[in-house]
């Protein structure tokens, strides 16, 4: 586990946040894609957590979550985990972690009893991601399946659960 060697306050996003949030999207990633993405799911998904990491009162980091459908079972509360974004000065402090830590909570408190991820398969198992290969959960899209993740907030959640996971149709927005 990542050693916490500043001491970032994480809050809920404010709209005077929106255009810092989405200079921390560009900054981090490759293409725009995320930061539109977080743009496009804040006006179309319900409910999201969208959550910043502030450090002398600069924004740091961010995270995002919004609601992902299993096929056949409207009645399963899953969020999707994406983007979470650190600014390169201020990785590898911490920041990232306390933000997926945050954000779980604030997804457990809404009542969703699972968050799944897309993401880096040496990252997210630390906070108690499991590959979803070992479950019957496929994501819609075509990713190495060391790659999709979940994590169940409610034991036994998922348990037995089989279906294709897909994401908000903002997700496909290019
Ligand atoms: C991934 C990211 C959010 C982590 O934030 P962070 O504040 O550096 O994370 P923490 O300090 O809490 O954790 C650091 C750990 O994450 C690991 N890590 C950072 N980036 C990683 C990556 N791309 N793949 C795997 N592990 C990574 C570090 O090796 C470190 O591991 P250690 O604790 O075993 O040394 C940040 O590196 C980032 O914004 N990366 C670019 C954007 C990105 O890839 N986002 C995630 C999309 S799934």
């Amino acid at each position: 586990m990542s050693k916490l060697t500043l001491d970032p306050v994480i809050r809920a996003e404010q709209p005077e946040d929106f255009p810092t949030i989405r200079a921390v999207n560009l900054a981090v990633f490759p293409t725009p894609f995320e930061a539109d993405l977080v743009d496009r799911l804040r006006q179309r998904a319900q409910p999201t957590v969208s959550q910043v990491a502030v450090v002398d009162d600069t924004i740091v980091g961010h995270i995002f979550f919004s609601p992902v459908h299993i096929s056949k079972r409207d009645d399963l509360k899953v969020m999707g985990l994406a983007p979470t974004a650190v600014l390169p000065a201020y990785q590898r402090q911490g920041i990232g972690s306390a933000l997926v830590r945050s954000g779980l909570a604030v997804c457990q408190a809404l009542g969703y009893g699972a968050v799944v991820v897309l993401g880096h398969p040496s990252y997210y198992p630390r906070f108690g991601f499991v590959p979803t290969a070992r479950t019957g959960l496929r994501c819609v899209y075509d990713v190495p399946v060391e790659a999709f993740m979940m994590l169940e907030l409610q034991p036994g959640y998922l348990q037995d659960v089989q279906g294709i996971v897909t994401y908000h149709p903002a997700f496909d927005d290019v």
